[in-house]
């Protein structure tokens, strides 16, 4: 074209033009095509849940192919300026794009909506996209919340197929957006599964009674839309987020395929291969499954039980190995299973020998050697071992202000919460559990907490809190204080619930009876109890080989031995960072003592009831618990008045310190200074 040969017009010959004659033999070249959806300009689109992220995104593919006519619904309408951005532009572009608020979750909805949408012309397509979530576990899910999250999809496919029906007799798209939480499932949306599976079996029938249907089940999607609003860039179900471009690309062929129930997404592990990490890729995704962020130092010898795997990470550990690496080991041997195994498979082998899998059971590194520097942070390093008093006085200024009182997470102390402490306006003080407080149960503490409370404060207003296995505390001390007429002004909850504290207790007791109590006699699990329980408290101090450890401690006969053994390398682990005192060791042995009690109350804790005073949940970014709990940690069952959730950087040790700390700090003020003095006081 530069030099000017020809006139800038290129004609490409797919194929040498055949002759007319209708009797050849000649064999044509195939030529692969991929279909190309066509909609019709006069027929009418609707989109529900059209203003969420990937249905804008439909809606401007829609006009794309053809579209002039595009209903887009919502419960709330256009509430951002680029869904107003969006259906401007379309609208200044020539197709006419309405928002309609009519709820098709009920037939009465549906058809009101499909009438609606008629009167612009026949209606030709429905993609059923509009979706509300409600993750947590099983068992904290309620019929509510299936009902909740069904609502939407289920009952709004369910509708949305019995009116269409009625009044749309030209319709050639029924279009469902499903996801792989409904195909391969994900961990925290059962809920959401099921509500897709509605959606698929609602599409099924329509296909066997011979009307158009499709359900496309994704994987993640990056970009926009509910999981990179929420989650970012995580893997759900084993998939990676697909690029909404992607989405777009492939949707002709989805929605054209002709089967009912179709799936697209992007499986993680490709990703991870293809990242240049020279297939680290399972060993990646493990060191997630378990917190570790920087795998290349972590302890390579430890096991993973020995890592802090409870009983949801397991689960997890085995469906990468099985889905990864075609290796199904029982949750014995993944939890027996070390780093080294896994960085084996990752390099080629086909499966960690039993002998690989055994050497996480032994080790050369004596019993009894404590390593002086650690991967692990250990902020409860030099703190106080067993508090002296169940109130402390954590910052005093300010008294002029509404003072909070802040339930101590296990370990007893509440000196962790100093530095969030000292950047508050206000008195706080730190509810803690001195070797005198009645350990027995978590409602048990709270009342004798309530009292010593009510001596430091007995009237005007006050904000109560806790901070891990003390929220479950503080929540407790809220209901008793509530049922006296003393509501707190409001609750603050730092990384914990009612439900974290059982969460993850009953995954040290999956750990706990992993043998299988018909495996071993009680003297056998009462001993690995013990164990557990001490190499927990023991690993907040010191950095060892923990599987040589625990079989050291296993070959102890008693309790008292145990406790004491392990006493000892914590006051010497102490003491080489300059920590001292003549009675550390017994210190250290009440401490074991008294956070076995503890872990006993937590296990045993069952919550009833509600609490009434408007709650603030902090919760630690990087707390491996947390997919587990839900975003609200399980806490909308608890709550009668309103529940604000905020998200701080850092583990569960570490975002009450440093500039995570602070960040903590700033968000407590906010809060207290917006909800102070909407309680009646006592
Ligand atoms: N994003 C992903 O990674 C992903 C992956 C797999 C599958 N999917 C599926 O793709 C679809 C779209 O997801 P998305 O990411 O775009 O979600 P989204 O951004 O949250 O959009 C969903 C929209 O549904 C609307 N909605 C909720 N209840 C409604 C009702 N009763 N009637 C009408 N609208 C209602 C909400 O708007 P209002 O609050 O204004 O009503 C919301 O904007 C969903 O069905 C989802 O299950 C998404």
């Amino acid at each position: 074209m530069a030099a000017g040969k020809h006139i800038g017009k290129v004609v490409l010959e797919v194929c040498p033009e055949q002759p007319a004659s209708p009797t050849t033999t000649e064999v044509f070249p195939l030529v692969p095509a991929v279909p190309r959806l066509a909609a019709h300009p006069n027929m009418v689109y609707l989109i529900t849940g059209g203003l969420g992220g990937l249905g804008l995104e439909l809606a401007g593919w829609l006009i794309n192919r053809g579209a002039k006519k595009v209903v887009l619904t919502s419960r709330r309408g256009i509430n951002t300026g680029y869904q107003r951005l969006c259906v401007k532009r379309w609208n200044a572009s020539g197709a006419s794009v309405r928002v309609l608020t009519q709820d098709a979750s009920t037939l009465a909805g549906a058809k009101a909506l499909l009438k609606e949408a008629a009167q612009d012309g026949p209606v030709g397509g429905i993609f059923h996209l509009a979706v509300v979530l409600q993750d947590a576990l099983l068992e904290n899910q309620t019929e509510e919340t299936f009902k909740l999250v069904n609502k939407a999809k289920g009952d709004g496919a369910v509708a949305l197929d019995a009116a269409s029906r009625v009044y749309c007799p030209d319709l050639h798209l029924w279009v469902t957006f499903s996801s792989v939480a409904c195909g391969r499932g994900n961990m925290g949306q059962t809920n959401y599964g099921w509500a897709n599976s509605v959606c698929e079996r609602v599409v099924e029938e329509r296909v066997k009674a011979g009307l158009p249907g499709v359900a496309i089940q994704w994987g993640g999607i990056g970009d926009v839309g509910v999981l990179a609003e929420t989650l970012g860039e995580i893997e759900v179900g084993g998939t990676k987020p697909q690029s909404v471009r992607s989405v777009l690309e492939c949707l002709d062929t989805l929605v054209l395929a002709g089967s009912p129930v179709v799936s697209s997404f992007c499986l993680a592990s490709s990703s991870n291969k293809s990242d240049g990490s020279g297939g680290a890729s399972l060993l990646k995704a493990v060191a997630n499954i378990l917190g570790i962020k920087d795998v290349s130092k972590a302890p390579m010898g430890m096991s993973l039980g020995d890592l802090g795997l409870d009983s949801l990470m397991s689960v997890e550990v085995k469906q990468t190995l099985e889905r990864e690496a075609d290796l199904v080991l029982s949750a014995t041997q993944v939890r027996d299973l070390t780093l080294k195994a896994i960085q084996e498979l990752d390099q080629g082998g086909a499966s960690p020998s039993q002998e690989t899998i055994e050497a996480g059971k032994s080790s050369s590194i004596p019993a009894d050697s404590v390593l002086p520097d650690s991967n692990m942070p250990q902020p409860w390093l030099t703190l106080p071992l067993v508090p002296e008093k169940s109130i402390a006085v954590l910052r005093e200024a300010g008294a002029s202000r509404v003072p909070l009182f802040l339930a101590s997470p296990i370990q007893g102390t509440a000196d962790p919460l100093l530095q969030v402490a000292q950047d508050l306006d206000r008195p706080v003080y730190g509810l803690q559990y001195p070797p005198n407080l009645p350990n027995k149960s978590v409602k048990n503490v709270a009342q004798i907490l309530v009292q010593e409370l009510l001596k430091v404060h007995p009237s005007g207003e006050y904000v109560i809190g806790g901070y891990s296995f003390g929220t479950a505390v503080a929540l407790e001390m809220t209901k008793l204080l509530e049922s006296k007429g003393c509501r707190p002004s409001s609750i603050v909850l730092l990384d914990g619930s009612q439900s974290y504290v059982s969460g993850i207790i009953e995954g040290y007791k999956s750990r706990l009876s992993a043998g299988g109590p018909a495996k071993e006699s009680a003297s056998t699990n009462q001993a690995q109890e013990q164990v557990e329980v001490l190499m927990v408290f023991a690993m907040q101090f010191i950095s060892t080989d923990a599987t040589t450890l625990k079989k050291y401690l296993l070959a102890l006969s008693s309790w008292e031995e145990r406790v004491n053994h392990v006493a000892k390398l914590v006051t010497q682990r102490r003491a080489a960072v300059g920590v001292t005192s003549q009675n550390d060791v017994q210190q250290a042995v009440k401490a074991g003592e008294l956070l076995y009690e503890r872990l006993r109350a937590g296990s045993e804790h069952r919550w009833e009831g509600h609490v009434m005073a408007p709650t603030l949940l902090v919760r630690a970014k990087d707390n491996p618990q947390a997919a587990a709990l839900g975003h609200d940690y399980g806490l909308s069952k608890v709550m009668k008045g309103s529940l604000q959730i905020e998200v701080v950087a850092g583990s569960h040790e570490s975002f009450v310190l440093g500039d995570s700390g602070r960040k903590v700090a700033s968000i407590l003020q906010t809060f207290l200074k917006q909800t102070s003095g909407l309680s009646n006081g006592h």
